[in-house]
């Protein structure tokens, strides 16, 4: 396979920011505030994975590890309405989206054998998975780690477990992993690095940076910034590349409508 492959979200402006979708073969991180569209992004991204080639998808079936609340069943069938107007020949988009609730880091770390199972069953059975996507990654951090020592050697060690498992799952089935991840109010100027767009990172008017820090960070290949522009007559999103390789910083503005993502 070509290791330049990518998969479109779903949407010809962002594609663009992202120099062609989301690669396969590695991990990316959408890193965001609480509706900065995180999530309508993934459950997009799903659906669109399973257009053709010709289409920018990868005819493909996806895996949607969800940590927090309910899945959103009712939001994934309206979307899927609205692809299936553009797609009548495909058949029903929501038969290729494999669900699973996740609620701790160690439930993930074992879970990855079984995804592997899972995703060498998949291209004998169906259309292949090339879609893994854990939302969110912060969740599972987010309580039972202390600051101290030996908690902060478990949660890096949890880092580098999970996210080398899906590195080598992504290279082995040419997987597009996507991971969200939250973000936390900027304080002092040590977090910088986690970022590097030169003039920070600004969502609803706030400065802030990706949770996880510096050790997180190291695990994703590529990150991309979601954001919320300041209250205006439309509420306007941002997408951001925050770093990635070969790609350079860039960023264009999305809408969230009923229909899906839009630029
Ligand atoms: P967290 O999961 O809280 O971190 O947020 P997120 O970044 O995943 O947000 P999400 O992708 O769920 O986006 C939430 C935003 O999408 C909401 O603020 C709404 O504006 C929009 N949204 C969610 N569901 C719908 C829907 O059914 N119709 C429309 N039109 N917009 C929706």
């Amino acid at each position: 396979r070509h290791r330049s492959e990518k998969c479109t979200v779903g949407c010809p402006v962002l594609d663009r920011c992202l120099n062609g979708g989301v690669p396969c073969r590695s991990i990316t991180e959408f890193v965001g505030e609480s509706g900065s569209g995180k999530t309508q992004l993934c459950l997009q991204l799903a659906l669109s994975a399973q257009l053709p080639s010709s289409h920018g998808g990868l005819s493909a079936s996806s895996i949607f590890i969800h940590t927090e609340f309910h899945f959103p069943f009712r939001r994934l069938h309206q979307l899927s309405g609205a692809f299936r107007t553009s797609h009548p020949d495909l058949p029903d988009p929501c038969d290729r989206v494999f669900v699973r609730a996740v609620h701790s880091a160690d439930e993930l770390l074992h879970l990855i054998p079984t995804i592997e199972t899972f995703l060498v069953y998949s291209r004998s059975r169906w259309r292949p998975v090339r879609i893994v996507v854990i939302d969110s990654i912060a969740a599972l951090f987010r309580s039972d780690f202390e600051n101290t020592g030996s908690d902060l050697r478990r949660r890096s060690s949890l880092f580098f477990g999970i996210s080398g498992g899906l590195r080598r799952l992504a290279k082995r089935f040419g997987l597009a992993v996507v991971v969200t991840n939250q973000v936390v109010d900027f304080i002092g100027d040590g977090d910088v690095r986690v970022g590097n767009l030169s003039d920070g990172l600004y969502s609803s008017g706030r400065r802030v940076c990706p949770a996880l820090g510096l050790a997180w960070a190291h695990c994703v290949n590529s990150r991309v910034f979601l954001s919320r522009d300041e209250d205006g007559p439309v509420r306007r999103r941002r997408m951001s590349v925050v770093f990635a390789p070969h790609l350079p910083h860039s960023s264009s503005q999305f809408l969230i409508k009923g229909e899906g993502v839009f630029g």
